[in-house]
């Protein structure tokens, strides 16, 4: 009997990449891309949203093929993907057999090869050394208690018996990640893995990417976490030469040196611009020369001078050409989401929630009231009943105690933790669409409408791409807008940072601290609960107290 199991390579394992070139949707989304991971490697990869973050996390671990390059793999490999589809029927103990299949098939063949040796069949010995040699590199015996151990602290059900499919999200993809971070893969490579993790959850997470015995290769938009964890940053955002950047010495090293680099870009730019416009003059006054047809008297300076005009011209032209041909392209301006005005309603509340309980889901009863202006951050660990709470509040879903109130004029839009993506149409579409839906409804007059290209959430060209082919980021800058365009009076945004780029972020949160209507903002993000910290505060976790009021 000979065993095939896909082994660890540990510290022999090897995973790169040369020259990777592909295109998407009818454009090159990666070029010259190059990386090199290492059983010690911590990369962390950033860019905006649509850079090809995912594109190549695929490439890395062979789902997708580039049109050039090549890719080197020796070792096993974790994935968690951006989004997680469901088998039908799959429970959560198929997902952990999924991800320990080589354990468990290594133990089996210990158990089949060791009655083989017992009964003394011929070549069972050698079986025997295999497969224990296989169990021993996997170590196949501790592999339940590690996912165990990984489920429980990230907070996932432990129940193996329940259906995937009848699990929340956040459930979903914390039982993938365990199973994952069990598994003792040489390489994990994971695409935005803390967008439904809690303060604990996140706090493992980042211990075992720190301690993992293997390389790490980490899309985030979570500054926390590429600050603690990677140790170099590969940044696909658009450089001087195309070309995408290696930066070591840790995330700080990579803001800094991402700094420079447009600096760097901008002062080369201006010097090329400079020298441009100032060829340009010299042609304009050699040219008025040779059109004038003036002569001074021969043998005087000024004679010599304008003869040599139309050899001045040539030498001119000559340095235009060159110039051109090394055409420094000027740093693309990054987008520059603009928050629209939203509306102010004075007076009465506008939400009003006495004493809301929902049954099972919300772990205390919560009072408050919302004004224009009004704000307010709500913390919790996962399934302390933050989405309940602002579902309850847009009036999506009723509390099963209290009463809510909603002012009877007054907007109020939920941004959802996660939204069905549109199965036909482009972007430009899918929010003319849901405008129209608005005004038909009477909920939004058409002076109040704001066109999708004025909020800096996209670039010209992705408006009209279906929104099929978006990234996850892309499609979720478009529940964003979508969300906007309602002009809401009271904007309830659910974990607004899951899947948006570094930069978005940060620009969102500035136009929350200044927006006229009232902001709730639900956030498991350690940055962005930092930068919201002088908002009031709701935390939805501990033990079930007494009723929470804001
Ligand atoms: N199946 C597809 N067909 C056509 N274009 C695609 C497809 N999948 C992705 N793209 C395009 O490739 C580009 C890169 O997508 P990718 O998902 O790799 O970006 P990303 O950097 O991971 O973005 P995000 O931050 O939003 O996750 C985007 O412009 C996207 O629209
Ligand atoms: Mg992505």
């Amino acid at each position: 009997m000979t065993i095939t199991i896909p082994l660890p390579a540990r510290a022999r394992a090897q995973l790169s990449a040369e020259n990777l070139h592909i295109q998407r949707g009818g454009r090159a989304v990666l070029d010259g891309v190059s990386l090199t991971v290492s059983p010690t490697s911590r990369w962390g990869v950033v860019g905006e949203n649509g850079r090809g973050k995912s594109t190549l996390l695929h490439i890395l671990a062979g789902t997708l093929t580039p049109d050039s390059g090549h890719v080197r793999r020796l070792g096993t490999f974790g994935v968690a993907e951006q989004e997680m589809p469901v088998d039908d029927g799959a429970t959560v103990a198929d997902a952990i057999d999924r991800e320990l299949a080589p354990a468990r098939a290594a133990v089996r063949a210990l158990e089949t090869s060791s009655a083989a040796l017992a009964n003394g069949e011929p070549g069972a010995d050698e079986d025997y050394a295999a497969a224990l040699s296989a169990a021993e590199a996997l170590d196949a015996w501790d592999a339940d208690r590690r996912v165990d151990v990984a489920l429980e602290h990230l907070g996932a059900v432990t129940d193996r018996s329940r259906l995937l499919q009848e699990l929340s999200v956040g459930q979903r993809y914390r039982v993938r990640l365990a199973c994952l971070l069990g598994a003792a893969h040489d390489f994990l490579l994971l695409d935005e893995p803390t967008n439904h993790l809690d303060a604990d959850g996140l706090e493992f997470l980042t211990t075992r990417l720190q301690e993992h015995s293997g390389g790490v290769v980490l899309v985030s938009h979570d500054r926390a976490l590429l600050s603690d964890v990677a140790t170099s940053i590969l940044d696909l955002d658009p450089s001087r030469d195309g070309r995408p950047r290696l930066y070591g010495d840790r995330y700080a090293g990579y803001q800094a040196g991402r700094r420079a680099e447009l600096a760097r870009w901008q002062a080369e730019y201006e010097e090329h611009q400079a020298e441009g416009a100032r060829l340009q003059e010299n042609l304009s006054r050699a040219q008025n020369r040779l059109v004038t047809g003036w002569r001074p008297d021969k043998g005087t300076g000024k004679h010599q001078r304008a003869t040599r005009a139309p050899s001045l011209v040539r030498a001119v032209h000559r340095r235009q050409e060159e110039l051109r041909s090394q055409a420094v392209g000027a740093p693309r301006p990054p987008l520059r989401f603009q928050m629209p005005p939203l509306p102010v309603r004075p007076g009465t509340p506008l939400v009003l929630a006495r004493d809301v309980r929902v049954t099972e889901r919300m772990r205390r009863a919560v009072s408050l009231a919302l004004h224009s202006g009004s704000r307010l951050l709500i913390t919790g660990p996962n399934g302390a009943g933050k989405s309940t709470l602002l579902a309850v509040l847009s009036g999506e879903l009723a509390p099963s105690g209290g009463q809510v109130s909603r002012s009877r004029s007054a907007r109020v839009h939920l941004l959802r933790q996660e939204s069905p993506r549109a199965d036909a149409g482009s972007a430009a579409e899918v929010f003319a669409a849901h405008v129209r839906g608005l005004q038909r409804n009477g909920v939004l007059a058409e002076s109040e409408t704001v066109a999708l290209s004025g909020l800096g959430l996209f670039r010209p060209s992705d408006l009209r791409r279906p929104v099929r082919e978006l990234s996850t980021g892309q499609q979720r800058r478009l529940d964003l807008a979508m969300a906007l365009a309602a002009r809401p009076h009271v904007l309830l945004l659910d974990e607004p940072t899951n899947h948006v780029s570094i930069a978005l972020v940060d620009e969102l949160t500035n136009a929350l601290h200044t927006t006229d209507s009232a902001v709730v903002v639900a956030t498991h993000d350690r940055q962005m609960q930092a930068d919201l910290s002088s908002w009031p505060r709701l935390d939805l976790g501990g033990r079930p107290l007494g009723p929470a009021r804001c």
